[in-house]
């Protein structure tokens, strides 16, 4: 068996080189292979030359080029799949949420995208056999709506220790979009250490619509959401986690037919997203779940409730 290669062996990074690299998270081949060289450039305090030459190594010592059908289908085995708690849902997704994609929730106020948040992020806790990965979570809380009160009752009803399930729970409050986009940046050591298997955004784009109003700012907004969410993809795939985002909905006020309303973000968001999954609310407890896009399964709606013990048929 030939030595496992690490940062330091490869050419151009000597141990304070890959110090720097590692205090600013970039601690391992994968990580500095799908990096930029001038975010390597700048990190490691070295020329544009040099930070091309170390990513071209790690991407070497990785072997990252192409590989067959097969060889997908075997990394499609290490995808895990999270329970919802609705069987309904579960189907819809193919078994649950997937781990190393992005699925979006999009739908109005009290459509029940936070409340699928919490319920995941206390079902990705239970063991594999139970519909869990036995994984932690990072949860990116935009609107100060995480509540470990609702944790608490959806624990107990799995009979978990409700205090356990909350250390798991790595809550990241963003006061603003660039505050946001550095919680998802800085997120692989907690990642790392934390076995974390499902990263939350609950919302992805509040801050995002009201740092930057206006015309004018579009671009810039898209630019910067762009960005962020290739932070996410990336985390997902190196991780072999999943992220779970949120989203809001704004109407189509041109719409004749069907239902007036669609996801915000623009066609950034909607080429990022894996599973796109529209929530709408029905009579009391009762809301919609419809599955509008997703790579290998067939569109379709379920019926679930959200009742005190969580998500559930
Ligand atoms: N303990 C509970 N038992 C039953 N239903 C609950 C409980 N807690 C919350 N709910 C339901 O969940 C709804 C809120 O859903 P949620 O906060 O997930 O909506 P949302 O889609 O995130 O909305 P927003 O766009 O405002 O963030 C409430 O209206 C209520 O019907
Ligand atoms: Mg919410």
């Amino acid at each position: 068996m030939t030595k496992e290669i690490t940062i330091e062996d490869l050419p151009g990074v000597g141990p304070k080189t890959a110090e720097k690299l590692a205090d600013s998270g970039f601690s391992d081949l994968m990580s500095i292979a799908t990096a930029s060289a001038s975010e390597i450039a700048a990190i490691a305090e070295v020329g544009s030359g040099t930070a091309e030459k170390v990513i071209a190594s790690a991407r070497g010592a990785l072997d990252m080029g192409f590989e067959t059908g097969l060889v997908a289908l075997e990394k499609r085995d290490l995808i895990g799949k999270i329970n919802t708690g609705s069987e309904e849902i579960n189907k819809l997704l193919g078994g649950g949420f997937e781990t190393s994609s992005i699925t979006e929730c999009y739908g109005a106020f009290g459509s029940s995208k936070t409340q699928v948040a919490h319920q995941l992020s206390v079902n990705v806790q239970r063991p594999v056999e139970e519909g869990g990965l036995d994984g932690g979570v990072l949860y990116i809380d935009t609107e100060h709506t995480f509540r470990p009160e609702r944790i608490q009752q959806m624990a107990e009803a799995h009979g978990m220790d409700y205090k356990d399930v909350l250390s798991r729970i790595f809550i990241g409050k963003a006061y603003n979009s660039d505050h946001q986009i550095l919680l998802a940046e800085k997120a692989k050591d907690i990642i790392k250490e934390n076995n974390i298997r499902l990263l939350v955004v609950d919302s992805l784009m509040s801050h995002f619509r009201s740092d930057y109003v206006g015309r004018g700012s579009l671009s810039n907004r898209q630019q910067k959401l762009n960005k962020h969410l290739h932070t996410l993809q990336k985390l997902a795939d190196t991780y072999n986690l999943c992220v779970y985002i949120t989203n809001q909905v704004m109407s189509k006020p041109d719409m004749l037919f069907g239902d007036p309303t669609e996801a915000v973000g623009g066609h950034v968001l909607h080429h990022a997203s894996a599973f796109r999954i529209y929530l709408r609310k029905s009579k009391g407890s009762k809301r919609v779940a419809k599955l509008v896009d997703s790579p290998n399964l067939p569109d379709g709606e379920a019926v679930f409730n959200i009742v005190n013990d969580g998500v559930r048929d």
